[in-house]
C-alpha cells in the first residue's frame, strides 16, 4: 500500500494517495547501462546487434564484463566482424594461436554489446554436471541449471573456449541447440526442452598450432558444420613483421624505455614464427610480452628477466628453454635500465662495449680484473684505473676506441658530474 503524508507543498502528491490494501506497486529504477558509450560509439556495430533491444535480469547483469581494455588490430576490424556474424547467425568462430587477443576480444564483444558471459573452458575437465546441471541433495526437488542451460534459458553469450577438446557426449548436446531446431533436451532431468533463449549467442575459439606438443584434435564436424563465419587471428608482431602498436602497448602497460619494448617484440616475433612452425611448444602473448617487462622495468636484465619469465612458461624441457634463450640474446638490447644510478650505467656501459667485440673479450678483461687487482666490473666506477691499465695491456692503442664505445653506449648520460669524471679518468 502507498500512502504519502499530506503536505502543503507536494499537492499533486497529497492527492495520490491509494487506499487499498489489495493493491501493489513494484517500481523498477532501470540503471544506467554500463557500457561506455564513447567507446561503443568507435565501433560500428548496433545495426547487427543492439545493446537497448536487451533486458536482462540484475544476476544476469553481474556477468557483462566492465573495462575491457581496447583490442588493437591492423584495420582488419574484428570487432565488427564478430559482432555481425553474431547479428546474422547468432554464433561464429574465432580461430588462431594462444596469446592473439581471443579470449580479450570477446570479453570486448561482450561489453560493447552488454551480453552476460557464459565462459567454458572445453579443454578442462568441467563435469557434464557442471555444463548441464544436477539435482541437488534428495530426490529429485532441487535441480540446478548448468553454465550452457543457463545460457539457453537465459541468453548472453556462450564462449567456448579450446573447442575442438569438447567431449563428444556435450557436442552431442550442443547440436541442437545450434541448428534450425533451436533447442536443448535435459535427458538428466526427464527430458526438458528448452528452447534457445532469443538473444543465446555462441562464440567458439580453438588453436590450430598445438598439434605437434598438445595432440590438438580437430573439431567435431557436425559442429564445424552448424559455424557460418570462420575468423583468423594472429599475433601483432610475428616473424619479420614488427607492429608498432605492440611495442606502444608495452610502453603504455609497464614503463620499459621504448628501445627495450622494441627489442622485447623483436624477440616475440622471433619466438612465435618458431611456434607456428612446430619448433617450440608455446608463442608469447602481449601479457606474457608484458610481464617480462615489468621485471626488466624493475632492474632485472632482460637476461635474467626472460629466464624467470619467456624462458620457464615456455617449456621444462631444458633444450627448448635454451632454443628459447638463443633468441632473447640474439636481439640488441642496448643499455637497458631505467635506473639512474652512475655506477649502474657504468657498468651495463662496459659491459656492452666488451659485449660487441664479443663475449670472450668480456670474460677475458673480467678475469684479469679479478686475477691481476682482485676487482669486479662494478669497482670500476670508483676505481677506474685497474680497467684503464687492462685495456691499455689487452688492446694496445685500440683502446681508445673501446673508451670511445663506452662513452657511446652511455648516450646522454655524459653530462652528469660522477660519469664525466669517470670518463676522465679511464681516458688517462
Ligand atoms: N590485438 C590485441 N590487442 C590488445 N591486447 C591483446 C591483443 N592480442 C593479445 N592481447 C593481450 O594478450 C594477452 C593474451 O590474450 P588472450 O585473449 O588471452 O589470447 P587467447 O585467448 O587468444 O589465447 C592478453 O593480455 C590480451 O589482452
Ligand atoms: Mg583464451
Amino acid at each position: 500500500m502507498i500512502s504519502s503524508t499530506s503536505d502543503s507543498n507536494v499537492k499533486n502528491l497529497s492527492r495520490s494517495r491509494v487506499d487499498s490494501d489489495e493493491f501493489s506497486l513494484k517500481i523498477k529504477f532501470s540503471k544506467n547501462k554500463k557500457v561506455d558509450t564513447q567507446k561503443l560509439h568507435a565501433y560500428d556495430i548496433k545495426k547487427y546487434v543492439n545493446p537497448d533491444n536487451f533486458n536482462f535480469s540484475e544476476d544476469m547483469q553481474e556477468l557483462i564484463p566492465k573495462d575491457t581494455p581496447p583490442f588493437y588490430d591492423n584495420g582488419e576490424n574484428y570487432v565488427e566482424r564478430i559482432v555481425r556474424a553474431l547479428g546474422y547467425f547468432k554464433q561464429c568462430a574465432c580461430i588462431g594461436p594462444s596469446g592473439t587477443g581471443k579470449t580479450h576480444i570477446v570479453y570486448l564483444v561482450a561489453e560493447l554489446t552488454q551480453l552476460p558471459l557464459w565462459e567454458i573452458n572445453c579443454g578442462l575437465q568441467t563435469s557434464a554436471y557442471d555444463l548441464f546441471g544436477r539435482y541437488i541433495g534428495l530426490g529429485k526437488e532441487n535441480w540446478i541449471d548448468g553454465i550452457i542451460t543457463s545460457w539457453c534459458r537465459h541468453g548472453g553469450i556462450l564462449y567456448l573456449d579450446e573447442a575442438n577438446m569438447m567431449k563428444q557426449d556435450v557436442a552431442t548436446k550442443l547440436n541442437p541447440i545450434l541448428d534450425a531446431r533451436g533447442h536443448m533436451v535435459l535427458n538428466e532431468k526427464d527430458n526438458e526442452l528448452i528452447n534457445r533463449h532469443k538473444d543465446a549467442y555462441m562464440i567458439i575459439s580453438m588453436n590450430p598450432f598445438s598439434s605437434e606438443f598438445t595432440g590438438t584434435k580437430p573439431l567435431n564436424a557436425a559442429f564445424r558444420r552448424r559455424m557460418s563465419v570462420w575468423l583468423n587471428f594472429d599475433y601483432m608482431s610475428v616473424d619479420n613483421h614488427i607492429d608498432e602498436k605492440e611495442i606502444n602497448l608495452l610502453l603504455e602497460r609497464t614503463g620499459v624505455p621504448r628501445d627495450t619494448a622494441t627489442s622485447i617484440v623483436h624477440v616475440a616475433a622471433k619466438l612465435r614464427q618458431e611456434y607456428k612452425n612446430g619448433d617450440l611448444p608455446y608463442g608469447p602473448s602481449v601479457g606474457d610480452l608484458a610481464n617480462w617487462a615489468r621485471i626488466i622495468a624493475d632492474g632485472a636484465s632482460p637476461v635474467d628477466a626472460g629466464n624467470e619469465t619467456l624462458v620457464a612458461m615456455t617449456s621444462d624441457d631444458y633444450e627448448i628453454q635454451d632454443e628459447v634463450r638463443k633468441i632473447i640474446t640474439s636481439v640488441d638490447w642496448g643499455i637497458t635500465t631505467t635506473s639512474n644510478d652512475p655506477k649502474e650505467l657504468i657498468i651495463l656501459a662496459i659491459e656492452k662495449s666488451l659485449l660487441e667485440i664479443g663475449k670472450p673479450d668480456l670474460n677475458k678483461v673480467k678475469e684479469r680484473l679479478m686475477d691481476d687487482y682482485n676487482r669486479t666490473l662494478a669497482d670500476c666506477y670508483d676505481e677506474p684505473e685497474f680497467l684503464s691499465r687492462i685495456l691499455k695491456d689487452i688492446y694496445g692503442k685500440a683502446h681508445v676506441t673501446i673508451i670511445d664505445s663506452i662513452k657511446k653506449n652511455l648516450g646522454n648520460m655524459t653530462s652528469s658530474q660522477p660519469i664525466q669524471k669517470f670518463l676522465e679518468q679511464i681516458a688517462r
